[in-house]
């Protein structure tokens, strides 16, 4: 992979230890994927946060690399979400031990200069690349949100590459950082009217068939944002989409005709209806209804506190977001709704990277197919996939 003579410079740790070892990763990377140069990137987003999946060789890590004092992050970086609320976790019943490691990781994280958001849903809150901006991201929603919805350009990166990308401020240049490999090679069809928790069953559908691929949907109703974030979240962990158009709505629908793409399919109301039951793992009743995956938007917190109002719920109700959303709700007065009538809006973390199998839960309400998929292998617990209206149950 060629090399400019400050990059090679910075191979030879000229500038420091934690930019040689992140040079490292980054040419490793180019090596491997036949990636022509390194690309200057506008914004990062670095996941492998949670204690629970990085543990203590993954703190010991970053404290390491926090000790060069002179290597921060380069470009506007943001934090994937935590395995606590980083500020009510006592409140909310997770354990200490946990909250204390956890926090060590995310300071470990601000040392090296990225920045404490804590959420899969930067582009929320203030890290809004543009289109056709190279940038490197990690989170697999927040990473098909930001090739599809935005048309910014990023591989599916893993922790340690977005955070070396972070620092050094650039790149591998080949993958999704190219436009020749941004085209769909499957027309999806969607013979049903899609509404809520729909879209992350479609996602789910898709993203089985399509793996790595990119599905170009042509769809009876027009998704919003909430709906493209559920819908990017599902196909991204069913399969390992990292990008996909639906036409007429997605900035880079039209990089390659209809006509050009030999793969076709349909998805029918039927197969939505039982993607949707099947996803659901238990007839027992619900103990948390978990809400905000991907991290919820301000709409969907009102959406909640719409249905909450006034009531009492019986099951434990969290929504999960990003602290910076949160305010906003609270000056709202969707956080005192949902509050009084027994919920919570939680921040930072979430349903699957969080030890809610510490905390005595045993099942999951879920309106995300992508939660849905992860909660019954990374904690053990059965789900009920539903809309918010069918999971919460009131006294
Ligand atoms: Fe975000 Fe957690 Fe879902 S990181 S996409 S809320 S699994």
């Amino acid at each position: 992979m060629f090399l400019t003579k400050e990059e090679q410079a910075m191979c030879d740790g000229e500038y420091g230890e934690t930019i040689r070892k992140s040079m490292d990763i980054l040419v490793a990377l180019g090596d491997i994927y036949g990636a022509s140069g390194l690309v200057d990137i506008t914004s990062a987003q670095v996941s492998g946060v949670s204690y629970k999946t990085i543990g203590e060789a993954g703190l010991e890590y970053l404290q390491d690399l926090a000790k060069d004092e002179s290597a921060k992050a380069s470009v506007n970086a943001s934090l994937n979400p935590p395995g606590t609320d980083l500020d009510n976790w006592k409140e909310l019943g997770f354990p200490e031990y946990f909250a204390i490691k956890q926090n060590e990781i995310v300071d470990a994280y601000a040392d090296l200069g990225i920045l404490k958001t804590c959420t899969c849903t930067p582009y929320l809150v203030g890290n809004v690349p543009r289109f056709r901006d190279h940038i490197s991201w990690s989170e697999s929603s927040a990473v098909a949100y930001s090739n599809s919805v935005i048309g910014a350009r990023t591989n599916r990166e893993g922790g340690p590459a977005a955070l070396a990308a972070a620092i050094v401020g650039k790149t591998p240049l080949y993958g999704f950082h190219l436009e020749e490999n941004r085209k769909a090679n499957l027309v999806v069809n969607v013979n049903a009217k899609l509404k809520g928790a729909d879209f992350g069953a479609l996602g789910y559908i898709i993203g089985k068939v399509v793996g790595g691929g990119i599905p170009y949907f042509k769809m009876k109703n027009t998704p919003n944002n909430n709906d493209l974030k559920t819908l990017g979240a599902a196909l991204a962990s069913s399969g390992s989409v990292a990008l996909y158009h639906v036409e007429d709505v997605t900035p880079e629908h039209d990089l390659n005709s209809e006509e050009d793409i030999e793969d076709i399919m349909f998805v029918s109301d039927k197969e939505i209806l039982e993607t949707r039951q099947a996803l659901t793992t238990t007839d027992r009743e619900i103990d948390l209804v978990c809400l905000g995956c991907p991290h919820a938007s301000l709409e969907e917190i009102k959406q909640v506190a719409s249905v909450v109002e006034g009531k009492t719920i019986k099951n434990k109700l969290w929504i999960c977001t990003s602290v910076s959303v949160k305010a906003t709700a609270d000056r709202m007065g969707y956080t005192q709704t949902i509050e009084s009538a027994g919920g919570n809006v939680v921040c930072d973390t979430c349903m699957v990277v969080a030890p809610i199998e510490e905390m005595g839960f045993e099942v999951i309400g879920v309106n995300s197919a992508k939660a849905a998929n992860y909660v019954p292998s990374m904690c053990g617990l059965d789900v009920v996939y539903d809309d918010v209206e069918n999971l919460v149950r009131f006294e």
